[in-house]
């Protein structure tokens, strides 16, 4: 399995500070910084999410980071044309297309591409034609796992918050979904990721389900690293992982 260090919350606390003035020389924390500790860590990826309100990472830190950081880039985005437009820009390795809405405090739930083909196939196609690779944030559904096989993206990203924010046999059950959409988009071909909500306890149980490839990590990271440093909280975590 690998790791893709979701950074978003690095530029979170910057711009708590320095929104609006990022560039300022007292700035801080440095994100390219933050993409680059981790990948000295182990991490094989580095994630970003530009979001249509800028909340917390920002068009230049994507492209500071595209030139500066030499690792696999994951850019997580909305299907608006503003973003496709920046993404075929910067060029990422992967694209994860996410759903968004501006009141959410983070991505709630999976994209519903079953509902979206139209508004999504072409979006795939650009990618595709541009050599980045697509993957699709949803639920662990064989609806939406089918969707985003036929649309042509190479890659799913199971959705894990309902498991992560669930307990006990509850939490069973999530896990168990999250196993047969993992069985069924291998199945077909796809590349199976996961991310949301994972952390350094419920790690033990993710790492039961088959066929996982990466899994896309942020906040538990992020916090883990207030107390322990970045380094050492990456660390840590590919050492669960393994
Ligand atoms: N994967 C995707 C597609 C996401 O939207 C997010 C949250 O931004 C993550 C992974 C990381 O989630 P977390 O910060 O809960 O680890």
């Amino acid at each position: 399995m690998e790791l893709g260090v979701n950074i978003d919350h690095v530029a979170t606390l910057r711009q708590a500070r320095y929104v609006g003035n990022i560039d300022a020389h007292n700035a801080e924390p440095d994100v390219v910084a933050a993409a680059q500790i981790s990948m000295n860590a182990g991490a094989t990826g580095i994630t970003v999410h530009l979001r249509g309100d800028r909340r917390h990472i920002q068009d230049a830190d994507v492209f500071r980071i595209r030139e500066r950081v030499k690792t696999k880039l994951n850019f997580e985005m909305g299907n608006s044309p503003e973003i496709v437009d920046i993404a075929l820009r910067l060029k990422p390795d992967e694209v994860c297309i996410v759903p968004e809405n501006r009141q959410e405090v983070t991505t709630d739930g999976g994209l519903d591409v079953a509902g979206q083909c139209d508004a999504l196939r072409s979006t795939v196609a650009r990618m595709n034609a541009a050599g980045i690779r697509v993957s699709m944030f949803i639920e662990p559904d064989d609806a939406q796992i089918t969707a985003s096989h036929l649309l042509g993206a190479a890659m799913v990203e199971l959705h894990t918050g309902a498991f992560a924010n669930a307990e006990g046999d509850a939490q069973q059950r999530e896990l168990e979904r999250i196993r047969n959409g993992a069985l069924f988009a291998h199945s077909l071909g796809l590349q199976v990721n996961a991310g949301h909500g994972i952390n350094y306890t419920n790690i033990a149980l993710i790492r039961t389900v088959p066929h996982l490839v990466e899994l896309n990590i942020g906040h538990s990271i992020i916090c883990r690293a207030v107390f322990t440093g970045l380094d050492a909280a990456v660390r840590e975590m590919i050492a669960l992982m393994r």
